[in-house]
């Protein structure tokens, strides 16, 4: 099997599967309870805390929230600084962008439906975040600003610390998903300056159901996750340690195949690139690679219906995506795609290739023999005989 489909979720590391497994035999109390079993889990709960800090910067390891992944810190900080801000400044206007993943949107669409205003900024076809339009809609009622660092779909790489400059100048709050971007690019939350930033493990190669949500001190943050005082009041629940150790893990292992082999996925990535405009007629790649997180690519394929080319692609042993994963049910090309300018037929015939540490110039060579057969193949079956 070629797994061409790590935007999606990463295979759990090795290392990271060890500490997964040991931190479960090891820290099996409850960090919240005050005995020696508790305490033991608790101390070590610390420790996972600075080292995730430190890797990303943040000015203090309390700046560290752990939740149960992208979807719940995406949530956690979009509604809970709106909220705040709306309460404690009387803002109540956020600014999204229009290829955020639902976890950012749907929140948006909830913070509307309770009487705030929110902004959508277009992006231009390669993805970027229309400057011109965050400058307009900023202002002195806009509470929060939140723009992906790196879009899952089509791996656009945004300029978030020139937008959190503009938003802090009028007194506004930034969060950034980041789900993406970990394990691919550099993640410093001051290199960012940004006040909430969401991660989720199972994208950098640790298991699914653990995140984190970076919170820099003095951030309004009101908490929706009632029922408890854990993480500092403002993430209600038992604390999963061994989870939070194989996170932790994941990241200094991600950030460890970043520096060592992130060039080789680029590399890897750009020949992907290459040989299938070259080899496959009516191929296209949508957006740009500069910019662009270095394992992901969207290709469109004219004439071919990209359900159809991915089922035919599963069979030859080969995982990819049409948009994201997520959205695997649903025919119609993705918010992203169509923000990007394309038309249904082109969102529809794109395929999402995204990379891993794991993948090889050899799968490379044989998605595109593949491919350079599939695409003829199935335009030939549409055409009348
Ligand atoms: C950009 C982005 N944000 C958020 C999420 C949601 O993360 P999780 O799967 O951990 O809930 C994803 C997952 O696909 C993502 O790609």
């Amino acid at each position: 099997m070629i797994n061409f489909d790590q935007n999606a979720t990463t295979p759990v590391d090795e290392e990271v599967l060890d500490e997964l497994i040991r931190a479960t035999r090891e820290f099996s109390g409850n960090s919240s309870s005050g005995h020696s079993l508790g305490s033991k889990a608790g101390k070590f709960l610390r420790e996972c805390r600075e080292r995730v800090a430190r890797i990303l910067n943040a000015a203090d390891s309390d700046e560290i929230v752990f939740t149960s992944g992208g979807t719940e810190s995406d949530n956690a900080a979009v509604r809970g600084i709106a909220w705040a801000m709306k309460r404690e400044h009387s803002r109540d206007h956020v600014v999204t962008s229009a290829i955020e993943h639902r976890a950012v949107l749907a929140p948006c669409d909830w913070l509307r439906e309770q009487g705030f205003q929110t902004t959508v900024l277009p992006v231009d076809q390669d993805g970027l975040v229309d400057m011109g339009a965050l400058r307009d809609a900023l202002g002195p009622k806009t509470a929060l600003v939140s723009v992906m660092f790196a879009n899952n779909e089509i791996g656009t790489v945004q300029p978030i610390a020139e937008i959190a400059k503009l938003a802090h100048d009028i007194g506004a709050r930034v969060h950034t998903d980041a789900v993406q971007a970990a394990g691919k690019l550099p993640v410093d939350v001051q290199v960012l300056d940004v006040d909430a930033l969401s991660l989720s493990a199972h994208k950098f190669y640790g298991p699914k159901g653990v995140g984190v949500l970076y919170l820099r001190r003095d951030t309004p943050y009101h908490c929706f996750m009632l029922g408890g005082t854990h993480e500092g009041g403002r993430r209600a629940g038992t604390v999963p340690v061994p989870q939070i150790a194989a996170l932790t893990k994941a990241l200094e292992v991600s950030e460890r195949k970043r520096n060592e082999h992130g060039a080789e996925l680029r590399g890897l990535r750009d020949q992907l690139v290459a040989k299938l405009l070259e080899k496959v007629p009516g191929a296209h790649l949508n957006g740009k690679l500069e910019n662009c997180t270095p394992n992901t690519a969207s290709v469109r394929f004219d004439g071919v219906y990209g359900g159809h080319l991915l089922r035919k692609m599963d069979e030859a042993g080969i995982l990819a995506s049409a948009g994201s994963a997520c959205m695997w049910e649903i025919t119609k090309p993705s918010h992203v795609l169509t923000a990007l300018g394309l038309s249904d037929e082109q969102g529809g015939g794109t395929i999402r290739f995204s990379l891993g540490y794991g993948n090889t110039a050899d799968e490379v060579d044989q998605v595109v023999e593949t491919l350079a057969k599939l695409v003829p193949a199935l335009r030939a079956e549409k055409q009348p005989q």
